[in-house]
């Protein structure tokens, strides 16, 4: 003998890098799925969990698909997905993170701890997520319905009387936190904006912008989450609370474009407005609000730069001048200016009577806390 002999089972290195792909193209079906079915899903926190399994699994799927590029260096490359994933119901995603779940299981199992560190790392992490995400999604069921309207609240697609009276006061105090928390409550239309523009525009604009707007979605639902646990906490009750999706339905049925420069404008045009908002809580004592607030913010900058980038790139990809965005916002604007116009004058009462009934019912409350 010449040699000393091996020491450990070893996986051969661009093995592992293949398997790692296989992980990494199950995981991007899963981020897709996510928001394409985030329209179809009515209850919110099942939205919300949509958007968190969208960006966990788009984490897991970058960091999958960088450690490829390492295993292969000097060839920055990752094979062409080789198999379909015909994703059609609850129960294929459900399965398929849990097939998930038992490939990670087993890559630990032989994981070299040596050589393959990083791998097992990141492996890790994505097998603790997807034995969270299939507790967290065992009742989703995706409906008919687009968009699937959570049925617990006051179904009002304008969701505020100011969007069709602006002398309806943006409101002082106790309305101006309920205000607020009704605003980020129906960011709803912004979750499934962002789902929808995910899973549609992922294939003209490939893994990074899928990377982003899984993050985009998350954040989306973390901040219609913010306004839904502010309300539950006041105990309002939720069928007295207005649900609705106008800027959603403003571009339903338009090119996904359009729902790129919806995100990217109407969400971001308010962004000065809520260093005062915070402020303003601040002021009240209201610390949640204006917490709520600040966090919101600063995800809001990055979602300003998202939307500027993602916006260019799209033109660009489709043969146009990307400079040419402004006039993709300026039929944003039509197309809401006509969602609104679509609006009757029954709309309007019912709203306002809505939110009237809100504000004192909130009143009442915040002023029997008082005494
Ligand atoms: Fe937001
Ligand atoms: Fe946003």
């Amino acid at each position: 003998m010449t040699y000393l002999p091996p020491t450990r089972d070893l996986r051969v290195r661009l093995d592992t890098a293949q398997a790692l792909t296989r992980l990494f193209y199950r995981e991007q079906a899963v981020v897709l799925a996510c928001g394409r079915w985030i329209v179809r899903t009515a209850p919110l926190e099942l939205k919300a969990e949509l958007g968190r399994t969208a960006w966990e699994s788009a984490l897991a799927a970058d960091a999958l698909r960088e450690r490829v590029f390492e295993l292969r260096y000097p060839t920055r490359f990752i094979d062409e997905q080789a198999e379909k994933l015909p994703l059609e119901s609850a129960d294929d995603l459900r399965s398929l993170l849990a097939e998930l779940r038992d490939d990670y299981a087993d890559y630990l199992d032989h994981v070299d701890e040596l050589a393959d560190g990083p791998s097992r790392r990141l492996v890790e992490a994505a097998l603790r997520d997807k034995e969270r995400q299939r507790e967290a999604l065992a009742g989703l069921d995706l409906s008919e319905d687009d968009p699937a309207r959570d049925p617990r609240y006051f179904a009002s697609p304008i969701y505020w009387p100011d969007v069709l009276d602006p002398s309806y006061p943006y409101g002082e105090g106790v309305a101006l936190q309920l205000r607020s928390a009704v605003s980020h409550l129906n960011e709803v239309w912004a979750v499934e904006t962002a789902g929808r523009i995910l899973d549609e525009l992922s294939p003209e604009l490939g893994w990074e912008f899928t990377r982003d707007a899984a993050r985009w979605l998350y954040d989306e639902t973390r901040h219609m989450l913010m306004g839904k646990q502010r309300l539950d906490g006041w105990d309002l009750r939720a069928e007295a609370i207005p649900l609705g999706g106008y800027i959603y339905e403003a571009w339903q049925h338009e090119d996904p474009l359009y729902g790129l420069g919806m995100l990217g404008y109407f969400e971001t045009k308010n962004i000065g407005r809520k260093r005062e908002r915070a402020a303003a809580f601040h002021e009240m004592g209201d610390v949640t609000s204006e917490t709520d607030m600040e966090f919101d913010w600063a995800d809001e900058t990055l979602h300003a730069e998202y939307g500027r980038r993602w916006l260019r790139r799209l033109l660009e990809a489709r043969g146009e001048d990307p400079e040419s965005w402004p006039a993709v916002l300026e039929r944003c604007e039509q197309l809401v200016q006509e969602r609104v116009a679509r609006a009757t004058d029954e709309d309007l009462e019912r709203i306002r009577a809505c939110a009237d009934d809100l504000i004192a019912t909130a009143e009442t409350q915040a002023g029997a806390r008082d005494v």
